[in-house]
């Protein structure tokens, strides 16, 4: 199943990081090169690259170039003179729980004290992103089985490969369904102020082959009210303990309506955004970012001059509104804090619990 899935954002070539450029898409394809740690930590900050596991493995390829730089200084002390770099790292961005886990994935081989530890820390990264890629290719089998053949989708924001290391969270169940036929149609919303929808996720699945369907937010409710959608599958940033998911603003009101109009809703997202140490929801921290994002577009003001704005760009969907979380370790159907824990004590790929 690989004629769905062209698009690698994140590479690690000749020396460097190369980060697809998400701020310019869809227009322009460009590649931006960072060589340092603060450099990646910009980077992720000012959504060149963005989604919660992309953001992981971008962050994990940064502490190789922090490591690097301070040995390259014949630094003794270079363990300590990285200890900055992977703090601008870890403030980047602060709801996706990916970027913690990498680097402390990362810092557990710089506590290692292995003779070459650029290259051992440049497989490690190397290993995360392939991890991710895996693990995404097994949810697309998991979260694709529960959808019937012969329904239309909806999805939010992007969890494509742009938002992974490659294949996409919710976007990879919607390429498998789509290579396994059972879709009649994928619908994406616009994902504002950010556009995600229709700058990213549109993008995407055209580059792919997979026809998509543009909403503005404010339709949704009026598609599912039609009956042509079954399920509303979209990632997350955080799953925290009792199965309260944290993904991009609009999410939790796609929940709400979904229960309304029958219609099932199903996050698809890594054990590695899986945060058994935050309790619910109400525990997960939220990024506001700046007003003009709302104020604004494309530069331009589009907004009646004076006017405030918040800008929450996550929301937290209970759990009790989600049917079926998907890992690839397993499938939570109604999701509580017992059926989370099962899940994320399998050390395999599982069976629907
Ligand atoms: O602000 P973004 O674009 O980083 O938000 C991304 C999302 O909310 C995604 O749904 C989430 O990170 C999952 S990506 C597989």
């Amino acid at each position: 199943m690989t004629e769905h899935d062209s698009i690698r954002a994140i590479r690690w070539q000749d020396h460097a990081l190369l980060l697809l450029d998400q701020r310019k898409l869809p227009t322009e394809v460009t590649y931006l090169e960072c060589h340092s740690a603060p450099q990646v930590a910009d980077a992720i900050r000012d959504m060149v690259v963005r989604g919660a596991p992309a953001i992981g493995i971008t962050a994990a390829y940064g502490v190789v170039l922090a490591a690097r730089e301070h040995i390259a200084r014949a630094a003794a002390d270079w363990r300590q003179a990285i200890a900055p770099d992977l703090a601008l790292l870890a403030e980047a961005r602060p709801t996706a729980i990916n970027l913690a886990w990498a680097l402390a994935r990362m810092r557990r081989v710089l506590e290692m004290n292995v003779p070459a530890p650029v290259d051992t820390l440049l497989q490690e990264a190397r290993q995360i992103h392939a991890d991710d890629i895996n693990a995404n290719r097994q949810m697309g089998q998991l979260g694709a089985a529960l959808i019937e053949p012969g329904s239309a989708v909806l999805t939010h924001c992007n969890t494509g490969s742009l938002a992974t290391g490659g294949f996409g969270t919710a976007l990879g169940v919607i390429r498998q369904a789509w290579g396994e036929s059972r879709l009649t149609g994928v619908y994406a919303d616009e994902t504002r102020p950010w556009l995600q929808g229709s700058r990213l996720t549109a993008w995407e699945l055209l580059q792919d082959g997979i026809p998509v369907d543009l909403i503005v937010e404010g339709a949704a409710a009026a598609l599912m009210q039609t009956g042509r959608i079954k399920w509303v599958v979209v990632g997350s940033d955080r799953i925290a303990a009792n199965g309260d998911v944290a993904n991009k603003i609009g999410t939790c009101a796609l929940a709400v309506n979904a229960r309304y109009y029958g219609v099932k809703f199903m996050v698809v997202a890594p054990a590695s955004t899986v945060d058994m140490e935050t309790a619910s929801g109400t525990d997960i921290p939220i990024e506001v970012r700046g007003a003009e994002e709302i104020l604004t577009l494309a530069g331009q003001p589009i907004a009646a001059a004076g006017a405030g704005a918040w800008n929450p760009v996550f929301d937290i969907t209970p759990a009790e509104l989600v049917d079926a979380i998907v890992t690839e370790r397993g499938v939570v159907h109604r999701p509580t804090r017992a059926g989370m824990q099962t899940m994320m004590a399998a050390s395999k790929p599982a069976q629907s619990q």
